[in-house]
C-alpha cells in the first residue's frame, strides 16, 4: 500500500458521518503506538508533522519511519504537514514525499491568505498533493507561536465560499472555539464548541471536507498520573469527547490530536520511572510510554472519531 493522499478518505468520512485522526508524530515510539492500534482497528489514518518536528527529527527520518509503518501495517497512510507557514516549507515537504499539505495562512490578511494558499495549491495539485487551508485564528501554543484568546477569532461562515474558490484547496480548517495545547478553557469556564459556525459553513461549502485543530480532550486520566507522579499539571483541561464526535457527525472529517499523545507518553514515563527510579534503559520506560500512545489512539478511533473499520 502506497501512502496515500486524504481526499478518497474524505470523501468516505463526509458520507459516513465520522473523522480521520490526524496524529502528530515525531519520533518512532508515536508511529508505531498509533499505527498498532490503527491496525487493530482497521482504521485509515493521518499522520502529521509540524515544522518542530521536522526540525527535531529531521524529514528524512520521519518519512523513512512513516515507510515503515507502512510496510509493516498495510494500512491507507496520509502524511500531511501540520501548520505549514510559507510556501518553501510546503514545497519542501511536497519534494520530500508528503501527500498532503497544510499552508496556514490564519495569521494574515484574508486577501494575503488567499495569495499565499493559492500559490501552494498551485504547486500542490501539479504534483498530486493535497491542500488544507485555514480561515480563523485558534487560541493556543504551536511551537514557537503563542495566540491569545484576545487575539483568537472564529471563522466567518461569510468568507469560506470566496476562500475555497479563489485558492482551490481541498479542506478547509476553521476556529469554532478550540484551541491549542493542554489549557483550553479557564478553571470554571464552561467548555463550548461553535456548532452554529460549523453548520454555517458546511451549508454554504456542501459536502467539502472542514477540519479541527486543537481537538485533544486532554485526557483527565493521564493528567491525574501526571500530577501523582511527580508532575505539576494543574488546570489542564480540553474538548468534551462528546462535542468531538457531534462534530464528527456533520462536517468535520478531520480532527487534529497531539496534545493527548504527548500526555500518554508523558504519564507512561512518569509513572514507570516513579516505580522504578533505578532504571535507566530508555526501553524500559519508552515501552509503557508507547503503550499509551496505542491506548489513546485507540480509544480517539473508537469513541471520538468513529473510523474503526473504514480503512
Ligand atoms: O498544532 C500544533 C501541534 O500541536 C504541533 O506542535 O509545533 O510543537 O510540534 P509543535
Ligand atoms: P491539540 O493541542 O489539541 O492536540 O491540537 C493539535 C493540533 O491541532 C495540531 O495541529
Ligand atoms: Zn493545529
Amino acid at each position: 500500500m502506497p501512502l496515500i493522499t486524504s481526499k478518497e478518505l474524505f470523501e468516505k468520512a463526509y458520507a459516513g458521518g465520522y473523522a480521520i485522526g490526524a496524529f502528530n508524530v515525531n519520533n518512532m515510539e508515536l508511529i508505531q503506538g498509533i499505527t498498532e492500534a490503527a491496525k487493530e482497528l482497521n482504521a485509515p489514518l493521518i499522520l502529521q508533522v509540524s515544522a518542530g518536528a521536522r526540525k527535531y527529527a529531521k524529514h528524512v527520518y520521519l518519512m523513512k519511519l512513516i515507510e515503515a509503518a507502512l510496510e509493516d501495517t498495510g494500512l491507507p497512510i496520509c502524511v500531511h504537514l501540520d501548520h505549514g507557514e510559507s510556501f518553501e516549507i510546503c514545497k519542501s515537504c511536497i519534494d520530500g514525499g508528503f501527500t498532503s499539505v497544510m499552508i496556514d495562512g490564519s495569521k494574515h490578511s484574508f486577501e494575503e491568505n488567499i495569495k499565499l494558499t493559492r500559490q501552494v495549491v498551485e504547486y500542490a495539485h501539479d504534483h498530486g498533493v493535497v491542500v488544507e487551508g485555514e480561515l480563523g485564528r485558534l487560541a493556543g501554543v504551536e511551537d514557537d507561536v503563542n495566540v491569545s484568546a484576545a487575539d483568537s477569532s472564529y471563522t466567518d461562515p461569510n468568507q469560506v465560499e470566496e476562500f475555497v474558490k479563489e485558492t482551490g484547496v481541498d479542506s478547509l480548517a476553521i476556529a469554532i472555539g478550540t484551541s491549542h495545547g493542554a489549557y483550553k478553557f479557564k478553571p470554571g469556564q464552561k467548555p463550548q464548541l461553535r456548532f452554529d459556525i460549523l453548520d454555517e459553513v458546511a451549508r454554504r461549502l456542501p459536502g467539502f471536507p472542514i477540519v479541527l485543530h486543537g481537538a485533544s480532550s486532554v485526557l483527565p486520566e493521564y493528567v491525574k498520573i501526571i500530577n501523582e507522579n511527580g508532575g505539576s499539571m494543574p488546570g489542564a483541561i480540553g474538548i468534551p469527547e462528546d462535542m468531538l464526535r457531534e462534530a464528527a457527525r456533520r462536517a468535520v472529517c478531520k480532527i487534529n490530536i497531539d496534545s493527548d499523545l504527548r500526555l500518554g507518553m508523558t504519564a507512561g514515563i512518569r509513572q514507570h520511572m516513579a516505580a522504578h527510579p533505578d532504571h535507566f534503559d530508555p526501553r524500559q520506560y519508552l515501552r509503557p510510554a508507547r503503550d499509551n500512545v496505542r491506548d489513546v489512539v485507540r480509544h480517539k478511533i473508537e469513541h471520538v472519531l468513529g473510523c474503526a473499520g473504514k480503512a
